[in-house]
C-alpha cells in the first residue's frame, strides 16, 4: 500500500506541557484512519500540526514523499488545498451565505470562472444534502447542517486528504448518518481521511484502521478486530470507557 502521509517521531509541547512525545504512524492511500484517544491526548493538536497550523518541536511530516513540516507559509497555502481540515465546530463564516462559504476556498485558491464556481459549489452541496439551503445564513441552520456545510467547504477543492475533527460530535443520529455518508462519498472520490472521534461506533462504520494515542505515543495501531481482540489493558479500558 502507498503511504500518502508519514508522521515520524513527532514531538510537540506547550511550554512545560508535553503533548506528543514520539508519535509515528502512516496514512495509506485511499484509507480512512480512525484517530482515537482519551480527551486531551492531543488529537486536535496533531491534526492542526499536519497542515502547519501548529509548529512541531521535533520529527517529520511527509506528504507523498515530500517533507511538509518545515515549509514557508506560501507553500503551506498550497498544501492546504491538498490536505483539508474540517474544523470541529464547522467554523463557518457567519456573515456570508451557505453558498458563499463553500465558494470561499474556490475563490481563494483557484482561478475558476463564476459559472464554474457555481456548478462546483452546487455539486458539493448536493453531496452533503444542502443544496436547498444555499441562500441561507449559517445562523439559520441547525448544528448538524452547519457541520455538513463545513464538510462541503473542506471538500470544495477536491483534497487528497480530509482531516475530520469530531465531525459527528453533538449530532442527532440522523445527522450522524448523513455525515458518515458524506465521508463515504469523499472516500469514493479517492480522498483519504483521518477521522478523530469519540464515537467508536461511527468510527467502526467508516474506518479501515485505527490508532489510539496514549500519553504522547501511539498506544495501539490496527484493525477493528485487532482492537477488539487486544489483550492490552489500555486498549480494553479505552474501549470500555467509550
Ligand atoms: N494553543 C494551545 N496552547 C496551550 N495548550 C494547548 C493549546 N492547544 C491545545 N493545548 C493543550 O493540548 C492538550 C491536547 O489538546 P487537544 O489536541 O485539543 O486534545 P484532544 O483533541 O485530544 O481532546 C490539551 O491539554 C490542551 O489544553
Ligand atoms: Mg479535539
Amino acid at each position: 500500500m502507498n503511504e500518502i502521509l508519514v508522521i515520524k517521531n513527532l514531538a510537540k509541547r506547550y511550554e512545560s506541557k508535553e503533548i506528543h512525545k514520539n508519535v509515528s504512524f502512516s496514512l495509506y492511500q485511499g484509507e480512512t484512519l480512525g484517530l482515537l484517544g482519551p480527551s486531551g491526548t492531543g488529537k486536535s493538536v496533531l491534526l492542526r500540526s499536519l497542515i502547519g497550523l501548529e509548529e512541531i518541536d521535533q520529527g517529520e511530516i511527509q506528504y507523498r514523499g515530500q517533507r511538509i513540516d518545515n515549509l514557508s507559509e506560501k507553500k503551506l497555502f498550497a498544501i492546504r488545498t491538498k490536505i483539508s481540515y474540517a474544523f470541529q465546530s464547522g467554523a463557518l463564516f457567519d456573515s456570508i451565505s451557505v453558498f458563499e462559504n463553500v465558494a470561499y476556498p474556490l475563490l481563494e485558491h483557484t482561478k475558476l470562472r463564476e459559472h464554474e464556481i457555481d456548478s462546483k459549489v452546487m455539486e458539493i452541496l448536493k453531496i452533503v444534502n444542502m443544496e436547498e439551503a444555499r441562500e441561507k445564513m449559517p445562523s439559520d441552520l441547525s448544528g448538524g447542517m452547519q457541520k455538513r456545510v463545513g464538510l462541503a467547504r473542506a471538500m470544495a477543492l477536491n483534497p487528497d486528504i480530509l482531516l475530520y475533527d469530531e465531525p459527528t460530535a453533538g449530532l442527532d443520529p440522523v445527522n450522524v448518518e448523513m455525515v458518515l455518508d458524506v465521508m463515504e462519498k469523499a472516500k469514493a472520490r479517492g480522498c483519504s481521511g483521518i477521522f478523530v472521534t469519540h464515537d467508536i461506533h461511527a468510527a467502526k462504520k467508516v474506518c479501515d484502521r485505527f490508532i489510539i494515542l496514549k500519553q504522547g505515543h501511539v498506544g495501539f495501531e490496527g484493525s477493528w478486530q485487532d482492537m477488539e481482540m487486544s489483550s492490552d489493558p489500555f486498549v480494553q479500558s479505552f474501549l470500555l470507557g467509550q
